[in-house]
């Protein structure tokens, strides 16, 4: 049998989707999706884009960047916090009414927008991302939240997909991972040490929905393209702010004890309505 010629690393098509266009959204979307999301605390939801607003978004991406003079850029990733707020088509996705409507279905109540951020993963970064839960970081009190982690380019294991521990949505008092180093988690919660965990390729335009006590980690980068992702992160409507330290909201002049103002936190509904 004559093997098909093997493709070099160069000829790999990285922005591709899968030939089936149905878009997932909140109607379509089946209650077995709905069920396994809430039992382990994540989810793959393919084709949240098609295959145009993929290009369109990983252009903005690399336009972005080129233009963006970052704070957090580090071997792990570089990371732009709130790109909704400078860049009208990274706007797009994170005001996007589809992804705002799976993200209520999932969850089941109001959300609200909390903040986005676009992750570039670069060739051959040598850096996995640490396991952490979000929550800890934020200045949030009572409700839920989740996050959408949408692919901009096909993101195989080896270019920096995320990894899952099922069931960690339930441990939710303990206190910030230290990114920085890698026994953080299992050094907090030793349990996690024998914790099951599922890695999660992702085509261009598919995303996974994980919740904010979720324990996640990402591969590092071993491919010759970057890995481009933008994730959208969505909390309880009525979610408080604690006036813990954040970059997003230092800079605002929030009341501790009050809900986060529609204005800068628009609630999904509002996305919906407007979409
Ligand atoms: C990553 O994309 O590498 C990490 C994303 C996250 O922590 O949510
Ligand atoms: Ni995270």
């Amino acid at each position: 049998m004559t093997r098909p010629p093997r493709q070099s690393a160069k000829e790999v098509p990285v922005a591709t989707t899968t030939h089936d266009e149905t878009l997932t959204t909140a109607q379509n979307l089946s209650d077995e999706v709905v069920a396994r999301y809430r039992r382990r605390g994540f989810v793959h939801v393919p084709r949240v884009l098609a295959a145009a607003e993929v290009e369109r978004l990983r252009e903005a991406v690399i336009a972005y960047r080129a233009r963006v003079q970052t704070r957090f850029e580090r071997p792990v990733f570089a990371q732009y916090v709130d790109v909704w707020q400078h860049d009208d088509t990274l706007a797009e996705l994170t005001l996007n009414p589809r992804l705002a409507g799976i993200a209520e279905r999932l969850q089941g109540s109001r959300l609200r927008l909390w903040h986005d951020q676009i992750l570039v993963k670069d060739p051959h970064n040598g850096a996995a991302t640490e396991f952490h839960q979000d929550r800890p970081y934020w200045p949030h009190s009572g409700g839920e939240a989740l996050s959408a982690w949408v692919a901009l380019v096909d993101v195989p294991v080896d270019r920096g997909a995320m990894t899952f521990i099922p069931g960690s949505q339930r441990q939710t008092g303990l206190r910030a991972q230290n990114l920085s180093d890698h026994r953080s988690l299992m050094n907090i919660w030793p349990e996690a040490e024998w914790q099951e965990r599922i890695t999660i390729p992702l085509r261009a335009g598919d995303c996974t929905f994980h919740n904010a006590y979720t324990a996640h980690t990402a591969c590092p980068n071993d491919t010759d393209e970057p890995r481009l992702a933008q994730v959208v992160i969505y909390m309880d409507a009525d979610t408080k702010y604690t006036g813990a330290q954040h970059p997003v909201t230092d800079p605002m002049d929030l009341t501790v004890g009050e809900p986060f103002p529609e204005g800068r936190f628009p609630s999904c509904a509002r996305l919906q309505e407007l979409g």
